[in-house]
C-alpha cells in the first residue's frame, strides 16, 4: 500500500519529510516527490504550492507516475464556523469549488455536485484525530470543506461561504486533489487544521497559526499512517 501525502506549502510537508526514511527523492514540475518510510508505511510526500492547478498537477503525478493507492492531503484552513477555532481539525467528507459557477460540475459528474472523500479513510481519521484533540483541549469535526484561488480575508465573505456550502472550512486546492482523485477512483482524505478563525483579519492570525497548525497537522497523519 503506497500513501501519497500532499501538502501546499512547505512548512505543512517538511516536517512530515524529516519524519520519514527517505529513500529517493524525484524532481517533477519543479516539486519534489520523495519517498520512503513513515510510521512503517510506505509514503510518497510531496509540496504541491499553492492553488488549484499546481494541487492537481501534483495529485496526477502521483497517481499516473508514482502509482499511489491513496492520497491524503494536509494542510491548514480558514474556519467557516464559529465554533470551530484555531489549532481545531477538519476532516473533510467531500470538497467542492466555491469559485467555480454553481451547476458546472453536475453537468461533467451527473451524480456528484461535491467529491466525497473515501469514507473509511473518513471514518479512521475522525477517530484517530478526535482522540488526540481531545487531550489538547481541542475539537476535531467531520464536515464539507470549500477551495479557491483567493486567500478569504474577511468575516463577511467566510459567513457567505457558510451559508452557500454549509461548510466547515475553506482553502486553496483540496477540491482539486479530491478531483482528480475521483476522476482516478482512488480513495483520498483531506485533514485540514484550523489556521485563522471566523473573524475579520484572517491573515494576522493566519501568520500567528501558521506554524502551529502545520505541527498539528503532521501529528495527524502520523496518527493516521500509525493506526492504518
Ligand atoms: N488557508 C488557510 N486559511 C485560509 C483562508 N482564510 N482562505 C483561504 N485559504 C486558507
Amino acid at each position: 500500500m503506497l500513501w501519497g501525502i500532499i501538502g501546499a506549502m512547505d512548512d505543512e510537508i517538511d516536517l512530515l519529510r524529516r519524519k520519514t526514511i527517505i529513500k529517493e527523492e524525484f524532481v517533477r514540475y519543479g516539486c519534489t516527490f520523495s519517498s520512503g518510510t513513515l510510521e512503517g508505511k510506505s509514503v510518497i510526500l510531496v509540496c504541491c504550492g499553492i492553488g488549484k492547478v499546481n494541487a492537481a498537477i501534483c495529485a496526477d503525478t502521483l497517481i499516473q507516475s508514482f502509482g499511489v493507492d491513496r492520497i491524503v492531503h494536509v494542510g491548514v484552513a480558514g474556519s467557516l464556523r464559529p465554533d470551530l477555532e484555531c489549532l481545531d481539525v477538519v476532516v473533510a467528507v467531500d470538497a467542492v469549488y466555491h469559485d467555480m459557477e454553481p451547476g458546472v460540475l453536475i453537468d461533467y459528474f451527473p451524480h456528484c455536485d461535491r467529491f466525497p472523500c473515501d469514507p473509511g479513510l473518513v471514518s479512521l481519521a475522525s477517530s484517530v484525530c478526535s482522540a488526540i484533540t481531545a487531550s489538547q483541549g481541542r475539537r476535531t469535526v467531520t464536515g464539507h470543506l470549500v477551495s479557491g484561488d483567493q486567500f478569504i480575508n474577511d468575516r463577511t465573505t467566510k459567513e457567505r461561504l457558510h451559508e452557500q456550502f454549509q461548510a466547515a472550512c475553506v482553502e486553496m486546492e483540496g477540491a482539486a486533489v479530491a478531483h482528480v482523485a475521483y476522476v482516478n477512483q482512488l480513495p483520498f482524505l483531506i485533514l485540514r487544521t484550523i489556521s485563522d478563525s471566523l473573524r475579520d483579519g484572517a491573515i494576522l492570525e493566519y501568520n500567528h497559526f501558521k506554524p502551529l497548525a502545520c505541527e498539528q497537522s503532521s501529528r495527524m497523519v502520523c496518527a493516521l499512517l500509525d493506526a492504518s
